[in-house]
C-alpha cells in the first residue's frame, strides 16, 4: 500500500522543498503513448466483455461442449441446455442480469484491484501521475489509506475466489474434449480453451498475493524448504505478471470470440478427432 506523502501544504511536485518548475514536464519523448494505449486496451476489453455478457447468445456449442468463460459457471435455468456444468442454483434471470453474474463481479474485482492494473489505471485514467517525471493534475494525494482506495486491500480475497474460478474454467476445458456423437473429441476450440486456461492459471499464480500466501511472513526460509521452493517459482512467474495480465485479456476475448463464431454457425470448428 502506498502511504500518503506528508509534505506540508502541497504534495508531490508542489511540496515546499521541490523545485519550482512551470512546465508540467520536461520530458520530450512520447510519454503519453503508454497511458493512452492502456486506456484504449482496457476500454476495448470492458466494452467487449460487457456486451458479450449481456447478449445471452452463442455462448455454448452443444456438439463439442464449448462454453465461453464469460458465462461460466452458468447456474441459472435461463442457461441453454447442457451449459450448466454445476447444476441450476437459480431460476430464470431477467435479461438485465448476465448469466455469468455469480463470477463476473469477482473476476472484475480481481482485475481491478490487481497490483499491475492499479499501476496502469492510476497512471492512464487518474493521471496520478501520468508518467515518470510528469506532474499530476491533482492537488493532493492520500494514497490507499482511506476510502475509496483502501478497498484495494481486498485483493487477497479476490485471489482466493480467482483460484476457484480457474478450477471451474479448467473443468470446462476438460469437459470440452467431447465428440459430436459423444465420447472423446478434439478440435481447434479445445486448443484455444486449453491455452486460455493455462494462461489464466499463470496469471492467477503470478499474483502478488500468491507470493505472499506461499512465502510471506516466514522468518527462516531454511525451515520451510517446500514453501520456499514454491515461493521461488511463483516469484519467477510474478516477474511476468504485467505480460500475463494483458495476454489473458487477449485470450479471454479470443476464446469467447471463437466460441461465439462456432456457436452461431458463422464458422465450423476445425476438428482433429470426431
Ligand atoms: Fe495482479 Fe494479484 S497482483 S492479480
Amino acid at each position: 500500500m502506498s502511504a500518503p506523502a506528508d509534505n506540508g501544504v502541497g504534495t508531490g511536485v508542489r511540496a515546499p522543498r521541490r523545485a519550482r518548475i512551470a512546465e508540467r514536464t520536461l520530458r520530450t519523448d512520447r510519454w503519453w503513448l503508454q497511458p493512452l494505449l492502456t486506456v484504449l486496451g482496457l476500454s476495448a476489453f470492458i466494452i467487449y466483455a460487457t456486451v458479450r455478457s449481456f447478449v445471452r447468445t452463442a455462448y455454448w456449442v452443444p456438439d463439442y461442449h464449448y462454453l465461453t468463460p464469460f458465462y461460466s459457471p452458468c447456474l441459472s435455468t435461463s442457461c441453454v441446455e447442457g451449459s450448466s456444468h454445476f447444476g441450476h442454483w437459480f431460476g430464470d434471470l431477467p435479461g438485465f442480469i448476465p448469466l455469468g453474474f455469480v463470477v463476473l463481479p469477482f473476476l472484475l474485482g480481481f482485475r481491478l484491484t490487481c497490483y499491475y492494473y492499479r499501476k496502469a489505471y492510476y497512471r492512464a485514467v487518474w493521471f496520478s501521475p501520468p508518467a515518470c517525471a510528469v506532474a499530476e493534475p491533482h492537488a493532493k494525494y492520500t494514497g490507499e489509506t482511506r476510502l475509496p482506495l483502501i478497498i484495494q486491500n481486498v485483493h487477497r480475497y479476490f485471489f482466493y475466489v480467482a483460484l476457484i474460478v480457474s478450477l471451474v474454467n479448467t473443468y470446462d476445458a476438460i469437459t470440452a474434449f467431447h465428440g459430436k456423437t459423444g465420447g472423446f473429441g478434439f478440435g481447434l476450440g479445445n486448443i484455444i480453451l486449453l491455452a486460455n486456461v493455462v494462461l489464466l492459471w499463470a496469471y492467477t499464480l503470478s499474483c502478488h498475493s500468491c507470493r505472499h500466501v506461499t512465502g510471506g511472513r516466514l522468518k527462516h526460509f531454511s525451515k520451510h524448504p517446500v514453501r520456499y521452493w514454491i515461493w521461488t517459482k511463483v516469484s519467477k512467474l510474478n516477474t511476468r505478471h504485467m505480460a500475463l495480465a494483458w495476454t489473458t485479456l487477449g485470450t479471454l476475448v479470443l476464446t469467447d470470440f471463437y466460441v461465439m463464431l462456432v456457436a452461431s454457425g458463422a464458422i465450423s470448428d476445425l476438428r482433429f478427432v470426431n
